[in-house]
């Protein structure tokens, strides 16, 4: 399995969508055929079209307001005592997360498509925060699918949805997390695709939605090649980028521009509790290959092929799957993976935030702890890159319970 250079990595799929002949694809119902046609055409056209192009850059200039920040973390890199450490301030984003990117090209395309009512999954919260915000902002209805587990333990983000008008249907079906979201988002969606347009929040489901969200979290590296440039005046050598993984779509953005680079991509998965055999880590842990949301992937599963339970303190982490764009990349070897667990990650969190002037959610906390892991290791030429794709702010109260306290 190899990654072709010069073609965008959304786009090196055969006709079936199938990525490296194994991953991704279009399992859907006869009913979602049109529909998927329907927006994959648009998309086709929409990628091309100057117009829409320049009203996307725009939005992103004066809505989301890019570019998000690249700082050195002088403190931590002090402090671990090896290689530099930077970060790609992404929760500086509108928002607080990289899901604004791809809610608002959603909301864009549905305009265009001449829909008014938006639906979306949500986990952490963000994707549906995000979509929320753009939905009012463009001026459409919006319903945000959630697991009732994820209603409760991300409290500040389910207020912020209820705050832009949106409404929020509890899924409590399942693990009553984002895969039930996502697998209750569709199900509606399959229903009611004549008016309504979908969104799914990250890089997973049936190709176009993979490729709609990986096109737009893009922005995150288009901005990070000018400022590594800036900083460095060239790519350094083997610089290493990391990135937390969930369904995988903030990765995707973060690595995206330097594809045909030198660079090293290391993704970090949820490894759940210390003491426990649950994960959310299909790519870490050598799970088999499924067909999960629509697309083959690797896949959190038993030994009959039923997905199994997975356990994670970041919502936005806990999910059975894994893009197929993931699956690609780690199968060609252009990327590696790992695992935090969730006590390293709150780790991460309390060194970061207590040395830097920033505080990365739990997801992104999975990539501190890595960077936490490595650095020491590393000469001090070395350069590693996290993402912090997105603010602390919802998980205050986990971290309350788990860390005696929070604090900015
Ligand atoms: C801040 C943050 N980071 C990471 C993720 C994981 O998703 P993805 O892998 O699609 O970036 C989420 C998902 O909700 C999130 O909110």
């Amino acid at each position: 399995m190899k990654i072709k250079k010069g073609i965008p990595l959304i786009d090196q799929h055969d006709k079936n969508y199938m990525y490296g002949g194994k991953f991704g694809g279009n399992f859907i119902p006869e009913t979602l055929k049109k529909p998927i046609d329907d927006l994959t055409k648009l998309f086709v056209k929409l990628r091309k079209d100057k117009k829409f192009l320049k009203e996307r850059d725009y939005h992103f200039k004066n809505y989301i307001g890019v570019p998000t920040p690249f700082i050195k973390l002088e403190n931590l890199t002090e402090h671990l005592g090896g290689a530099q450490i930077y970060a790609k301030v992404v929760s500086e984003a509108n928002g607080g997360a990289h899901k604004i990117y791809n809610a608002t090209v959603h909301c864009l395309i549905a305009k265009r498509a001449g829909k008014k009512f938006i639906v979306g999954d949500t986990g952490a919260g963000y994707a549906g925060k995000m979509l929320s915000m753009a939905a009012k902002k463009f001026g459409l209805k919006c319903k945000i699918f959630m697991g009732a587990k994820d209603i409760k333990r991300q409290r500040p983000n389910v207020e912020a949805i209820k705050k832009n008008g949106a409404q929020i249907v509890p899924v409590t079906s399942g693990s009553q997390t984002l895969v039930d979201a996502v697998s209750e988002c569709m199900r509606y969606w399959v229903s009611n695709n004549d008016k309504v347009h979908n969104c799914i929040g990250s890089t997973v489901g049936p190709n176009i939605f993979i490729k709609i969200c990986a096109w737009s979290t893009a922005q995150i590296s288009r901005e990070l090649m000018i400022q590594v440039k800036e900083e460095f005046g060239k790519i350094p050598k083997k610089m290493k980028l990391l990135n937390c993984v969930g369904g995988g779509s903030s990765a995707m953005g973060f690595w995206n521009e330097f594809m045909d680079t030198d660079a090293e991509f290391i993704g970090i998965e949820a490894g759940g509790p210390k003491n426990s055999k649950l994960h959310a880590a299909p790519l870490t842990n050598g799970s088999k290959i499924g067909v999960l949301h629509g697309a083959a992937q690797y896949v959190v599963q038993n030994k009959e092929g039923q997905i199994s339970p997975t356990e994670s303190i970041s919502a936005g982490l806990d999910y059975p799957g894994i893009s197929p764009l993931h699956c690609f990349l780690k199968d060609a070897k252009r990327a590696r993976y790992t695992s935090a667990t969730d006590e390293e990650a709150l780790h991460a969190f309390k060194i970061v935030s207590k040395l830097e002037n920033i505080s990365p959610s739990l997801e992104p906390s999975h990539a501190f702890a890595e960077a936490i892991k490595i650095a020491p290791k590393l000469s001090k030429e070395k350069i590693l890159i996290c993402n912090s794709c997105g603010d602390s702010q919802k998980d205050s109260d986990i971290i309350k319970k788990r860390l005696g306290a929070y604090k900015r």
